[in-house]
């Protein structure tokens, strides 16, 4: 009854037709191209998209560990493919792209993940190259990939564009002023893309996690303790939350989530 008075509210029920409430879209066969794919988040959102059957091409610097990535899968019988590259170089993004269509086809989705962040964060200590190697990380190598796979989602007139931010992106904290100036520039990215791109079928989202526990944290000058690890996130809730806005149906999109520990 509920569910049928919402659905009549919102329009879901029109001319005889029952529309309630949305079927998440599968991800079977869909390519994906997960950028920052070799540790933390980034694992977990490609394990879990390969899982679910997508295509997945999984993407960061280092080879070994890609290459761990890769053998956990075809241990659960899943193939996935690996590219590594730098993200902060554009030639190896362009490569990037066109070695996924060439293996896989056009990209679907891509999810942006790559970030970093330095023990010298504070005023005091930053410098113009870590300032530059933070800003070009975590916000112009998001641009790189995404100019690399746009024209073919533009073609396709459909694709998803996912940026992995963080909450220091909104809130101020501890966590430098190169790195809120960054993952708030990200935030502004994906929104107007998502303007620009909206007519072309084209959808962003920017999801903006608290703590989470992963190898990033261990570059804080001062390490968070057991107790805070223990409530801050793990990866795959993360992954969880990329991998709803990801299945959403091609008339929804999510342009922000944030996500913490419930506890923090
Ligand atoms: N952990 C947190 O508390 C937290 C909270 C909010 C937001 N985030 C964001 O979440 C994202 C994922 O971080 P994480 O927490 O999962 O930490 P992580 O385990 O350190 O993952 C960072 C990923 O970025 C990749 N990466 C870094 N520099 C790269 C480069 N130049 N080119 C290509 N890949 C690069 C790393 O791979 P390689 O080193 O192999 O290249 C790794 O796969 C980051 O954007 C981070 O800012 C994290």
């Amino acid at each position: 009854m509920i569910v049928v008075y919402i659905a009549r509210r919102s329009g879901l029920l029109r001319g005889g037709r029952h529309i309630i409430g949305f079927m998440p879209v599968s991800l079977k066969d869909q390519v994906i191209l997960v950028v920052g794919a070799s540790s933390g988040i980034g694992r977990a959102t490609a394990m879990m998209m390969a899982r679910d059957g997508a295509k997945v091409m999984a993407s960061a610097r280092r080879q070994d560990r890609l290459d761990d990535l890769q053998r956990a899968m075809a241990a659960e019988g899943i193939a996935m493919e690996v590219f590594a590259a730098d993200a902060t170089d554009v030639s190896e993004m362009n490569r990037l792209a066109e070695t996924t269509r060439q293996k896989l086809g056009p990209v679907d989705i891509a999810v942006y993940v790559t970030g970093t962040n330095t023990p010298d964060r504070s005023m005091q200590r930053l410098r113009p190259e870590i300032w530059n190697d933070l800003i070009t990380t975590n916000l112009n190598s998001a641009y790189y990939i995404t100019q690399a796979v746009l024209p073919a989602m533009r073609e396709a007139r459909s694709g998803q564009l996912i940026y992995v931010s963080s909450i220091s992106g909104h809130t101020p904290d501890a966590s430098g002023a190169a790195y809120q100036a960054s993952k708030r520039g990200l935030i502004a990215l994906s929104h107007a893309i998502r303007g620009e791109e909206k007519q072309n079928g084209i959808r962003t989202t920017v999801i903006c996690p608290g703590l989470v526990d992963t190898e990033i944290l261990e570059k804080r000058p001062v390490k968070p303790t057991p107790e805070m690890l223990a409530q801050a996130l793990l990866p795959e809730h993360v992954a969880e939350a990329i991998l709803m806005c990801a299945k959403l149906p091609s008339r929804a999109v999510i342009p922000e989530l944030t996500i913490i520990g419930s506890a923090l």
